[in-house]
């Protein structure tokens, strides 16, 4: 397990940056999809026509990581579920870097200043962390269902042992 890098620096500058962002959540999850669909035009596809609802869970992601920052550890685990569950999204590793550039853009323009370059580089070095935990639970869930699909369905051991 491994926590972001140069955490015990960081975790003031990401936490007081991302409350100064979030003062009103909705606008955050309009601004944040807005900027990541104006760099990946073709991302747009991937996600459902209405998007108030996605908006909702991604800034409730990002609550839980910031809120998590004390305890990292644990983090990376759901990271890489979460990556795992992004296979079936469609979501491919030049992706996550629009997604980092989308939410550094955001933090940026709706925070009280803008970003100075030590925040700037704290949340480069956390969002690295968060997207390299991911893409790990994506690989291993690809390896995972290649080699399912390569041994065929599962079988039942037999004889089948008695039930009394
Ligand atoms: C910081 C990185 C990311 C975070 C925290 C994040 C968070 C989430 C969350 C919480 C969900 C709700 C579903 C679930 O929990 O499985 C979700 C869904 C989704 N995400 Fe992400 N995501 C990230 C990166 C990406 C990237 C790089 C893409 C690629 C464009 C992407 C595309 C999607 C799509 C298409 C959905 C499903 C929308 C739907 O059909 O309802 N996400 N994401």
């Amino acid at each position: 397990m491994s926590v972001p890098p140069g955490i015990d620096t960081d975790r003031r500058r990401l936490r007081d940056s991302f409350a100064g962002a979030m003062r009103d959540p909705d606008a955050f999850g309009r601004t944040f999809y807005a900027r990541l669909f104006a760099l990946a035009p073709s991302a747009r596809a991937l996600f459902p026509d209405a998007l108030e609802t996605q908006q909702q869970k991604l800034v409730h992601a990002l609550h839980v990581l910031i809120k998590g920052l004390d305890n990292p550890e644990p983090l990376e685990p759901l990271l890489r579920q979460l990556g795992a569950r992004h296979v079936a999204y469609g979501a491919q590793a030049a992706h996550y870097v629009l997604v980092g550039e989308a939410l550094i853009d955001t933090l940026n323009q709706l925070g009280e200043a803008p970003l100075d370059p030590e925040v700037r580089a704290a949340w480069s070095r956390f969002f690295g962390w968060v997207a390299a935990a991911m893409l790990d639970g994506a690989e291993h869930a690809q390896r995972r269902a290649r080699a399912e699909a390569r041994s065929g369905p599962p079988t039942l051991p037999l004889p089948l042992p008695q039930i009394s």
